[in-house]
């Protein structure tokens, strides 16, 4: 298939933003930027064309995609029985990097849910997200837009990597501000429930819901049979080419951990900071002190690794608080759980 690139500046791009729209009116599948990672997105109620999604993207179809909606009068049309909760985080938290996990609307088709009976939703505040959005009129259902296992994409580049040739249309722009995907929280349990930490963080979520509970999986391989809240959990995520093996600990316990184990073939995966001692190659993921730069970097991170051909990474384990718990949540399934202390 042909694959049409729409670059786009800003939503001032009044004709490309039109195209981008029709190809998805029509049933076509558009990779377009998201303020987190890029998304594939086709319309939500288009059982047919959501279905596409799966296969361009090789992705295992039980697993349940968010639906991307620009204004809040959209809501009603995916999701029924919204609960006041629902209401105050949107007033909060939307348009921005959180998606609501709510009884789904009966509009939306199986194959976006899964045939869960529930519906993840989101309002994106990348400004030609919500164009895009606003020119189809439609809700968007959207995955990431990469080939399933492989790292999210930040930047157009990564999309087209992935994408070229498999979808109608990619709407080339600027690379992903905040660079790790959405925070995925479900008001449909008893307590709100975190199911993926993302860059609204727990103490965000917890200001407006009260305690909320962390699902097992955001930290925790699921044992064999176990079932998962968020079906995207039990995948191996994220995951380069390169063997990853976090490594837990100290910067001089760090150093000296890689500089003792650290063949030709591998790299370090590490922070600004430890890189000028590490005796091995190394690609690093923003300062260790700067979080927000961390998500930025990290699937890039990744990416650089194959392209590399590094055969090992050892990664320095980033902090779990605030952004750090997704960096770290993205990156322990990228090693497959492989942590070791230092
Ligand atoms: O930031 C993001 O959320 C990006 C951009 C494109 O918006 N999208 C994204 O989609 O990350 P995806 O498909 O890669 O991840 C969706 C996650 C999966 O872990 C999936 O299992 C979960 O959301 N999910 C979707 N619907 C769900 C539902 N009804 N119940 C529980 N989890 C759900
Ligand atoms: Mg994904």
């Amino acid at each position: 298939m042909q694959t049409k690139i729409i670059q786009i500046e800003n939503e001032e791009n009044k004709e490309e933003i039109r195209q981008a729209a029709e190809i998805l009116k029509n049933g076509g599948l558009c990779a377009i930027p998201t303020e987190t990672v890029y998304g594939l997105a086709a319309n939500a109620f288009d059982g047919d064309a959501v279905e596409r999604i799966f296969k361009a993207k090789g992705r295992p179809n039980d697993n349940p995609l968010i639906v991307h909606i620009a204004e809040l009068s959209q809501l009603d049309t995916v999701a029924r029985d919204i609960p006041k909760q629902a209401l105050d985080l949107a007033e909060k938290y939307w348009p921005g990097p959180l998606t609501i996990v709510l009884p789904k609307g009966e509009n939306i088709p199986r194959e976006v849910s899964a045939g869960l009976d529930t519906v993840a939703v989101r309002m994106p505040s990348h400004p030609i997200a919500s164009a895009i959005i606003k020119a189809s009129g439609l809700p968007l259902a959207a995955p990431s837009a990469n080939l399933s296992g492989s790292p999210s994409p930040t930047t157009a580049k990564h999309v087209i990597a992935d994408l070229d040739g498999r979808v109608e249309g990619i709407v080339a722009s600027t690379d992903c501000s905040v660079g790790v995907e959405s925070t995925v929280v479900t008001l449909c349990t008893d307590t709100p429930r975190l199911l993926r930490p993302g860059a609204v963080t727990v103490e965000m979520l917890e200001e407006v819901l009260g305690r909320i509970d962390v699902d097992d999986a955001v930290l925790h391989q699921l044992k064999q049979g176990e079932s998962a809240a968020s079906p995207g959990m039990k995948y191996k995520h994220y995951a380069p080419k390169a063997q990853v093996f976090m490594i837990e600990g100290e910067r001089e316990k760090y150093i000296e951990y890689v500089n003792k184990n650290a063949g030709e073939d591998d790299c370090a995966l590490c922070f600004f900071e430890d890189a000028q001692k590490l005796r091995c190659k190394s690609v690093t993921y923003g300062k260790q002190s700067d979080e927000a730069e961390q998500a930025r970097e990290i699937f890039d991170a990744l990416r650089k690794l194959d392209e590399m051909g590094v055969k090992r990474a050892f990664a320095h384990a980033p902090s779990k608080s605030g952004v750090g718990l997704a960096v770290y949540n993205r990156l322990i399934r990228a090693a497959a759980f492989r942590v070791t202390e230092v």
